[in-house]
């Protein structure tokens, strides 16, 4: 029996030192030390032996059974130690790869220019409105003096929510906004999005952008506007920008003028961006129409005032010499990079 148990102990040694998982180290403790192992396979015979044998062999057996089991927790150390290590090298970060780069973005074109307006005229005093993109015909058309079945509206044929709500045409709206909500001295800008039913080309989108301008105080004159405009212009283009008004007409204002630019390119010579023309059209402009004034409560008498709508598409346009619109609006990573 002694020599049973003493190579029961180095089968069980041996067979620890070459196991490699810790499910097969656990068989192997089930195997040597569990209840139905051989361990227990010897003690339970020990009814066989003599008095004196006895308490020899149960000796020997204990010191067995603890020597096994404590090469049974060594190897589990071990085993779990092994395989922290074997985890931490799969894990480990490579520091000396090179990093990856986030892209960083740029402004649109559209909003570098818008901002750079928004500053010119924050500078001269202004406060910047904002008004909705879905609009009451009311806002859009009525209170701008342009009635229902008025042919002006023609020109700016938009999408209808309903019969009574649309997308805006223009932000002249915000004036009928702004107006109704504060009494004079008003001095405004308003830049945002409109829309128009307008087929994409060259020259034309559905949405475009335009930044509308209200001063509206006691003697507001139409050299006001001029001033005001020029002073725009020569921020934007350089100081010897000139502009020119020609005469037209808008429901809202009286007079109107059209507001044209001396062309970027020929200084007013004349070419083939300004057709000739040596100016380029901007915007519209004019003094704010007695009834528009007197519909939102503004005595038309004690004040006057002008407004002006930018095609802000335009300005970007001409800024850096960009000759097709739908530019503006593909974005088309290598066109937004140069930016
Ligand atoms: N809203 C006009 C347009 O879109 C421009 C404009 C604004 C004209 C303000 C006069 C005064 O064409």
């Amino acid at each position: 029996m002694k020599e049973q148990l003493e190579a029961i102990q180095k089968e069980a040694i041996s067979a620890f030192e070459s196991c490699l998982d810790t499910k097969e180290l656990d068989n192997l403790r089930v195997k040597f030390l569990g209840k139905k192992g051989l361990l227990t396979g010897i003690l339970k015979q020990m009814g066989k032996l003599s008095a004196e044998e006895r308490p020899v062999i149960g000796q020997l057996a204990n010191t067995v059974r603890s020597k096994i089991e404590t090469a049974l927790s060594d190897k589990q150390k071990k085993l779990a130690e092994s395989m922290l290590e074997a985890k931490m090298k799969a894990e480990t970060i490579d520091i000396t790869l090179p990093g990856k780069k986030n892209k960083l973005g740029s402004l649109h074109p559209l909003s570098i220019v818008e901002n750079e307006i928004k500053e010119i005229f924050l500078g001269m005093g202004f406060e910047i409105a904002d008004g909705p993109e879905v609009e009451y015909d009311y806002y859009n058309f009525e209170a701008l003096n342009l009635p229902p079945d008025h042919p002006a509206r023609d020109t700016q044929d938009t999408f209808y929510i309903t019969d009574n709500i649309l997308l805006r045409t223009q932000t002249s709206s915000v004036q009928v906004h702004v107006m109704e909500n504060k009494k004079p001295p008003i001095r405004v800008i308003a830049p945002g999005c409109v829309y128009r039913s307008d087929a994409v080309d060259a020259t034309h989108s559905p949405l475009f952008h335009q930044i509308e301008g209200l001063v509206v105080d006691k003697g507001i004159t139409m050299a006001d506007l001029k001033g005001t405009l020029e002073q725009l212009m020569q921020r934007l283009y350089g100081e010897e920008c000139k502009i020119r008004l020609r005469p037209h007409h808008f429901p809202f204002t009286e007079p109107s003028a059209e507001v044209d630019v001396m062309c970027f390119n020929c200084h007013g010579k004349g070419c083939r961006i300004c057709k000739g023309e040596g100016y380029i059209e901007l915007l519209g402009a004019g003094m704010v129409h007695p009834k528009v004034l007197e519909g939102c409560g503004i005595d038309s008498s004690v004040y006057s005032g002008f407004a002006f709508g930018l095609g802000l598409e335009r300005v970007v346009m001409r800024r850096y010499n960009i000759d097709d619109l739908r530019l503006l609006f593909e974005n088309d990573y290598r066109f937004l990079e140069q930016f």
